[in-house]
């Protein structure tokens, strides 16, 4: 079997690739990844040299390109991690997001269709239902909730999920979609939330808190995540959608108290700043159909996550003190010290 994993050299899909690599021993796995500033390959050092593992840098919406590497693997499987993934970027520059989280499915379903594969896998977001109101917790998100999208980001994966339903029925393309809550866990890019909050506390540094901090978000582990779509792969239903979440909702203000009180660091670092235009106030995942259908639920308590989680950012400094040295400063003026 051999699968493509575009986007792996970002958070989740290298945490799949490690997942895949340890579960499947006889599996080819490609990684395709442009390597934006997002993509990192100190990330993927340890699978460098695995047999098993090849690594190509390309950009999904280079057509000749991706026909070009269809041509050489043949692959089985297409998971489609790739895209422009921070609703602050998309806020403040939309443009990218569509062409590489809509244009570039596209072409990667385009190349399936050429070349023939078994499965493409599109990973989504639960972004796109929009939100849930903080005053309703009876209400959660099913897979019949309708796409109602509040940021240029979630716009363009949504954009994106509609393309994939329609080259599935169209054109009869194997493929299937998940929509995963908001995942932590090694790996995780210093610009989201948990580890911005916890290199900053490190640092001593104000703790930049939206609007009331009053936001929820349901938490999972990114391991539960890459289990999750592993299992939608070999097991899921074509042309069907799966919600992925583990009922863990948090209060942003709550998740930076518990990182001070984790790091000893005291809660007065915490700034409250200028909201984030259209912030959406509240997601919650139903995972019933991923639970009834294949089985599938979280291993990972939040209190072990955050903690797992924590550790890692302790002991694994130079990978993320190299990201934070360079351009990420310019982003991190641009957007915090006018807000
Ligand atoms: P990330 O930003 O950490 O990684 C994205 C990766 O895609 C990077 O390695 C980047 O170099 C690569 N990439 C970007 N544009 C590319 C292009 N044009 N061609 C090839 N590679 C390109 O993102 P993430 O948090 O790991 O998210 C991965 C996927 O999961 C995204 O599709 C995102 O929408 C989805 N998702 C994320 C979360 C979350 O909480 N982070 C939750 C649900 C779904
Ligand atoms: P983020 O990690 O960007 O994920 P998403 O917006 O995709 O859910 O943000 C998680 C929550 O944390 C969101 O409500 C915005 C908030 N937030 C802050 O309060 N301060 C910050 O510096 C960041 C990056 C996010």
């Amino acid at each position: 079997m051999t699968v493509i994993v575009t986007g792996g050299a970002g958070f989740i899909g290298s945490n799949f690739i490690f997942h895949m690599l340890r579960t499947y021993p006889s599996y080819r796995i490609i990684c395709l990844d442009k390597l934006t500033y997002a993509g990192n390959l100190a990330t993927l050092k340890d699978v460098m040299d695995n047999p098993n593992f090849r690594f190509v840098r390309l950009d999904i919406c280079d057509r000749q390109g991706v026909y070009r590497l269809f041509e050489e693997e043949k692959p089985d499987i297409i998971v489609n991690f790739a895209a422009e993934s921070h609703v602050d970027r998309s806020i403040d520059n939309p443009e990218i997001f569509l062409k590489t989280n809509i244009l570039g499915t596209q072409v990667l379903m385009d190349a399936c269709r050429k070349y023939g594969i078994s499965r493409y896998h599109q990973v989504s977001t639960d972004e796109v239902y929009g939100d849930l109101p903080l005053d309703r917790p009876d209400l959660f998100f099913t897979e019949e909730t309708p796409i109602h999208t509040s940021s240029p980001y979630s716009s363009s994966k949504a954009g994106a999920d509609l393309l994939v339903m329609a080259y599935n029925r169209t054109y009869g393309l194997p493929v299937t979609i998940s929509r995963c809550s908001n995942n932590y866990g090694p790996y995780h890019f210093p610009e989201k939330l948990i580890p911005l909050m916890i290199a900053n506390a490190l640092a001593d540094k104000p703790l930049p808190v939206y609007g009331n901090g009053l936001n929820v978000r349901d938490w999972l582990y990114v391991e539960d995540h890459c289990r999750a779509i592993d299992l939608i792969i070999h097991k899921g239903r074509t042309g069907e959608v799966y919600n992925v979440g583990g009922h863990n909702e948090m209060r942003n203000i709550d998740i930076v108290k518990l990182i001070c009180q984790k790091l000893g660091k005291p809660e007065d670092l915490i700034t409250y700043v200028k909201d984030r235009k259209g912030h959406d106030m509240r997601y919650a995942i139903d995972p019933t159909k991923i639970h009834k259908e294949l089985g599938w639920l979280p291993e990972t308590k939040f209190a072990d996550g955050i903690q797992k989680t924590i550790d890692w950012y302790l002991t694994h400094r130079e990978w993320w003190e190299e990201i934070i040295s360079g351009e990420y400063q310019n982003y991190y003026k641009k957007m915090y010290e006018e807000k």
